[in-house]
């Protein structure tokens, strides 16, 4: 927070206190419930506070509150539009048994759930009979019940819910944040929040329209919104929202609001103390100081003097604030050789110190360079803070912009976990000269796979750790694209982007670099990012990077290793070669297996009419003949027989042609569009 922010705070308060809830169709603000005309049914009231009190520590019962005007979630074009929503809550566990069940921010066609909705595990929403009967509803529920029937994860998770109490996508309750650790090595923190502990918690519910992603966040309060949220979690509302009112002859008649409920065994007050919504922006921020925060306060044992108690949060974070201005302003001047860019600021100076990268890698000397790419020069070094190897990677840039947007991806690629990517540990932005990106890496002792495959090495690898290595990298990718919480593409899937361990595992690097390409490009000149020979034809051709053209380079990757040499690269004689179709010709002519490198000696035919194969099929010149990362896994591993096909498929440039000559092969496609 800036100074000037924080005046603007202050003028905030001060405006906010005589001005009551407003409302209106695309948007409200409720600090406080106190004069609303809020829809409420079963146990809900609002109480003398203005708390939205959904239900008491009574058993077996429900209670919901809807905003009174139903919300125009779709446009004109029937399509579902974006919102967001916060809301600030407490869920107190019954002091005298177990807490339960939960509650929910509900949109549905209808808000007079209460004789619909069924208590305990459905949290007032669907019930056991109504459940295909109509009854629809999104739900982002807060759940304090572990339920093996609705595949709950666990007795604390926040969920989303799409017409079912079984959760499409869930997560146990908390907040990520970034820190340093004690090696100075940023890292991403999760920090597990209890849901029913009395204590007021935040929620963000986020949903943009045409990406279709939808973000909640969960916070306690009094916090800034989390930069990363807790689900992330892409769905077509426009498939879902525009249907639940499609037996109403009004269109546009949808609620918001809030269900709860508690059951047979299991009691909680559950409330809601502040709420907003906006269909065209982020929700407007709510006023902790107008929040009737005072009922929980009691609860927890503070002070009841009235006022103090009204203005205790707001004097809080004004001195929260005013720290975080000396605090800001004294790094600021220690560090003020590295620019800080607002959204920096907010995350806090969790990163690399450009002195400290310097120092280790000798002021980046020309000893220390381990290798030399497209993106920039990597030195080697030791952490001084830690004492751990470390790979920098030195990007230099013109176009500042490009370098600011990236590094927000930056941090979020530090995020991915896994045995077959090299771990990106930080960040360093340092403008003196240029802009310049400084990205720190898990250093990898045996360096890249280019050099055992072309170099000078007199013992190049063995079979069997090639085909170990292009299983970790078939392992990585397929965590890149299908496995984690969202889509990451590769778009630099090659030889010298795989790095090996000191086990001799091979570790995909650079994962996701290459949008920087993107991002630095003019608007107006088509940029393709990524490496001769790797590209898939489509991607030359309309320049758009998706799952099928990494999966394409992982082909000619696979090729590239079996065969020991360069997708494009000379013959003895001179002559360009393209490793594809001089595969393609050797299987047409003769044995397919007489294209793997002469220099293996230990290689099972089996293993290389399959990896051969497989190469070619990733690289099929029609993405939609290309298998998806997990059918790759599934054929290397055994589990699943390659498709039947000649080396005649491969030369089809016709979508219609694929699915007639090779009805084996047809069945890939299916499997290939089925991504999140
Ligand atoms: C919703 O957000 C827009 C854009 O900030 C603003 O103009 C509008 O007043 C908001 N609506 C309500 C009711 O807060
Ligand atoms: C998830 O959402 C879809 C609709 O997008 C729905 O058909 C499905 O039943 C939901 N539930 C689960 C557990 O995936
Ligand atoms: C969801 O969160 C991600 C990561 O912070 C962010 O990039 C994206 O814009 C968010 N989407 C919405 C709809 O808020
Ligand atoms: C989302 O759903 C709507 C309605 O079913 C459909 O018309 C639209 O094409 C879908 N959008 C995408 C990107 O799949
Ligand atoms: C590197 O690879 C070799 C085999 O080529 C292996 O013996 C060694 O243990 C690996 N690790 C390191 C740190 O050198």
């Amino acid at each position: 927070m800036s100074c000037p922010t924080l005046l603007c705070l202050l003028l905030l308060i001060i405006v906010c206190l005589n001005d009551s809830a407003a409302a209106d169709d695309f948007g409200f603000l409720y600090n406080g419930f106190a004069g609303s005309k809020l829809l409420l049914d079963g146990a809900a009231s609002v109480t003398q506070d203005g708390i939205l009190s959904l239900t008491t520590n009574s058993f077996d019962i429900t209670g919901h509150g809807f905003h009174p005007n139903p919300v125009p979630f779709t446009g004109e074009n029937g399509m579902a539009v974006s919102f967001s929503s916060t809301f600030v809550f407490t869920i107190t566990p019954n002091p005298s048994g177990r807490s339960g069940y939960g509650m929910a921010l509900v949109i549905s066609a209808r808000p007079d759930l209460s004789s619909r909705g069924f208590p305990g595990a459905y949290l007032g929403l669907g019930g056991p009979y109504y459940y295909k009967q109509n009854q629809q509803f999104f739900a982002v529920e807060l759940d304090t019940v572990f339920n093996g029937e609705f595949k709950d994860i666990d007795d604390n998770h926040v969920g989303i819910d799409v017409s079912s109490m079984v959760s499409n996508f869930s997560a146990p309750a908390g907040c990520y944040s970034y820190t340093e650790d004690d090696d100075y090595f940023i890292s991403t923190n999760f920090e597990g929040l209890r849901l029913s502990s009395g204590s007021p918690m935040q929620v963000w519910v986020d949903y943009d329209g045409e990406s279709m992603e939808l973000n909640v966040t969960l916070a306690l309060v009094p916090m800034n919104k989390p930069s990363l949220p807790l689900l992330s979690y892409t769905v077509n509302m426009s498939d879902h929202l525009p249907s639940y009112y499609s037996d109403d002859s009004v269109a546009n008649k949808l609620y918001v609001g809030f269900s709860a409920a508690t059951g047979d065994r299991h009691g909680a007050t559950h409330q809601v103390l502040g709420w907003s919504f906006n269909l065209t922006a982020p929700a407007p921020p709510l006023d902790y100081s107008q929040l009737p925060l005072k009922r929980v306060q009691q609860i927890q044992g503070a002070s009841t003097a009235k006022n103090l108690v009204r203005w205790l949060p707001a004097t809080l974070s004004v001195l929260a604030g005013a720290t975080a201005c000396l605090v800001l302003r004294w790094r600021s001047n220690k560090k003020s050789a590295e620019r800080r860019q607002d959204w920096e600021a907010e995350l806090g100076p969790r990163r690399f110190s450009y002195r400290d990268l310097r120092k280790a890698t000798d002021g980046f000397s020309s000893r220390q360079l381990l290798g030399q790419g497209g993106c920039g020069r990597v030195y080697g070094g030791v952490h001084a803070g830690s004492g751990k190897r470390i790979a920098v990677k030195r990007i230099t840039s013109e176009p500042a912009q490009g370098l600011a947007q990236f590094t927000a991806e930056i941090l979020i690629l530090g995020r991915l976990r896994h045995r077959n990517l090299v771990r990106l540990f930080g960040y360093c932005r340092q403008s003196q000269k240029h802009d310049e990106l400084l990205l720190v890496y898990e250093h990898m002792p045996n360096g890249s796979l280019d050099r055992y495959l072309h170099g000078q090495k007199h013992d190049a690898l063995a079979w069997s750790q090639r085909f170990h290595i292009i299983k970790g990298v078939a392992s990585g990718l397929l965590y890149l694209h299908e496995d984690w919480e969202q889509v990451v593409l590769h778009r630099d899937v090659k030889a010298s982007n795989v790095l090996l361990d000191a086990e001799m595992n091979g570790r995909l690097g650079d994962f996701g670099l290459a949008r920087l390409h993107d991002h630095g490009a003019d608007a107006h000149t088509t940029h393709v990012a990524g490496t001769r020979g790797y590209l898939a034809p489509e991607l030359l051709r309309f320049g758009k990077a998706t799952k099928a053209t990494d999966v394409f380079a992982f082909g000619a990757f696979v090729l590239e290793v079996a065969c020991g040499r360069r997708p494009v690269g000379l013959n003895a004689r001179g002559e360009l070669l393209v490793l594809l179709d001089w595969v393609r010709q050797i299987w047409a002519t003769g044995c397919i297996a007489d294209a793997m490198d002469p220099r293996l000696l230990d290689c099972e035919a089996h293993e290389a009419e399959l990896v051969l194969k497989l190469g070619l099929l990733c690289s099929h010149p029609l993405p939609a003949a290309r298998p998806g990362m997990r059918q790759v896994m599934q054929h290397l591993d055994g589990g699943l027989p390659l498709p039947e096909f000649s080396a005649d498929y491969l030369a089809i440039t016709d979508v219609d042609q694929v699915l007639e000559t090779s009805p084996s092969v047809a069945t890939t496609i299916t499997g290939l569009s089925g991504g999140r």
